[in-house]
């Protein structure tokens, strides 16, 4: 039996062998030097002066949620806009800090927020919009900030799905305040689990610095480290050990050294995980187009830098076949999909919100005939030959049975 070709890929490469080993041999396994290396020089690739690593890129979105609250002191329930398509975590984050997702309909060719919904969108309680840059594909962030000027609300990029991604020459998480990233095994660059705060702003990150470790007032690096003998100045201010003073209801959100370790092998090895997954992707496009009339491929703008998480494709209604066909078929093939991507009629969203999806006829239509497949950087010549070969050999089966049927009802 072939090897299953997977959604994701979990690259360990002798670096991060190498890395991981020498936390392992530095004797400290919470947050140390590997961690804030890491925080360093991903935020540095991201054009933001301050990275902040969480234990996942929920924990990173829930912290900035609760950062900018804190700082620009929203009520509760204040809302915030975000798409109608998008993994459940964006508009949980909001829950979490106990503010109001707004949903806002998709484009139907990027599959992110359509910056021509969200005007009529806001109201007096709006506070911020959270564009989601979906598979690496990033928003049309011009039409976003100039939105946000307009109505003066702040913006938080979700950049789980787009390390490295590029908008006019300038990378995602660094059009807003604050942006949260995941490190997700499936994700370009991982961590296992693990996820990054990104900001430029050193307010709101000492505020997330002190929410991911249960709300600490001093939160500098030598401090957190606890077996440090340096003492800082916040430090001697009064007779209470500012480490384990809390000033703010905190959460316990952070990661450890391997994950630190891990992380800046994975930052060392990018150009060849970014460049793997873009000639990948390219093929899979080049190969596809001789189905363009049942699929629609990724379709995204020349001054856009794509990163591929993942490969989209959305079955188009003159498919003589539906999405659980070919999906079937793939996964029998051992080639692993997932549908794209369902939240507005998550079980759990119907209770909170109602039947809302028929409201948003994109994302409606996205999540009934979309799905991705891998083009990630463990997938090789050979892989993707496999894939295109199996497609076809869908699509042949399908018109060679309508030829049948439709000889046997003439
Ligand atoms: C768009 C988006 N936001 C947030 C997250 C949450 O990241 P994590 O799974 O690390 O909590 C994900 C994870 O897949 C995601 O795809």
């Amino acid at each position: 039996m072939r090897k299953k070709i997977g959604v994701g890929y979990a690259y360990v490469s002798e670096l991060e062998k190498k890395y991981v080993n020498m936390a392992l041999d530095a004797g400290r396994l919470s947050q140390g030097e590997f961690v804030y290396k890491f925080e360093r020089q991903f935020a540095k690739l991201h054009n933001q002066k301050y990275g902040i690593a969480c234990n996942s890129g929920t924990s990173a979105l829930h912290a900035a949620l609760e950062a900018l609250k804190e700082k620009y002191n929203w009520k509760e329930g204040s809302e915030v806009i975000v798409p109608a398509i998008t993994f459940i975590a964006t508009s949980n984050a909001c829950l979490h800090a106990r503010l109001k997702p707004v949903f806002v309909d998709v484009d139907s060719l990027s599959y992110n927020i359509n910056p021509k919904l969200i005007e009529e969108k806001i109201t007096k309680n709006t506070v911020a919009i959270m564009p989601v840059h979906t598979f690496g594909q990033p928003c049309e962030m011009d039409e976003i900030v100039a939105i946000s000027k307009k109505y003066h609300l702040k913006i938080i990029e979700d950049c789980a799905e787009a390390h490295f991604a590029v908008y006019k020459g300038q990378p995602v998480g660094s059009f807003s305040d604050i942006s949260g990233f995941s490190t997700y095994v499936a994700h370009t660059i991982t961590t296992g689990v693990g996820g990054v705060i990104t900001t430029n702003d050193s307010e709101l990150a000492e505020i997330c610095r002190s929410l991911i470790a249960h709300g600490r007032a001093c939160t500098c690096e030598k401090c957190v480290a606890s077996n440090s003998e340096y003492v800082c100045k916040l430090r001697m201010q009064t007779d209470i050990d500012k480490r384990f003073m809390m000033v703010r209801m905190g959460y316990s959100y952070r990661i450890g050294e391997l994950e630190g370790a891990l992380g800046i092998a994975q930052l060392e090895n990018r150009e060849y995980i970014m460049q793997t997954r873009k000639e990948n992707a390219a093929y899979l496009t080049e190969r596809f187009k001789d189905y363009e009339e049942f699929f629609q491929l990724p379709y995204y703008p020349k001054y856009i830098d794509h990163s591929f998480m993942m490969y989209p494709i959305v079955v188009k209604k003159t498919a003589p076949f539906s999405r659980k066909e070919i999906i079937d078929f793939l996964e029998q093939n051992n080639i692993e999909s997932r549908p794209m991507l369902p939240l507005l009629n998550q079980p759990i969203y119907k209770e909170i919100f109602g039947d809302i999806e028929k409201n948003y006829p994109v994302a409606q239509w996205i999540n009934n005939n979309g799905f991705y497949i891998g083009c990630h950087h463990g997938l090789n010549e050979d892989d993707l030959e496999y894939i295109v070969a199996r497609i076809a050999e869908f699509i042949q089966g399908v018109k060679k049975a309508k030829q049948t049927t439709s000889i046997v009802t003439k």
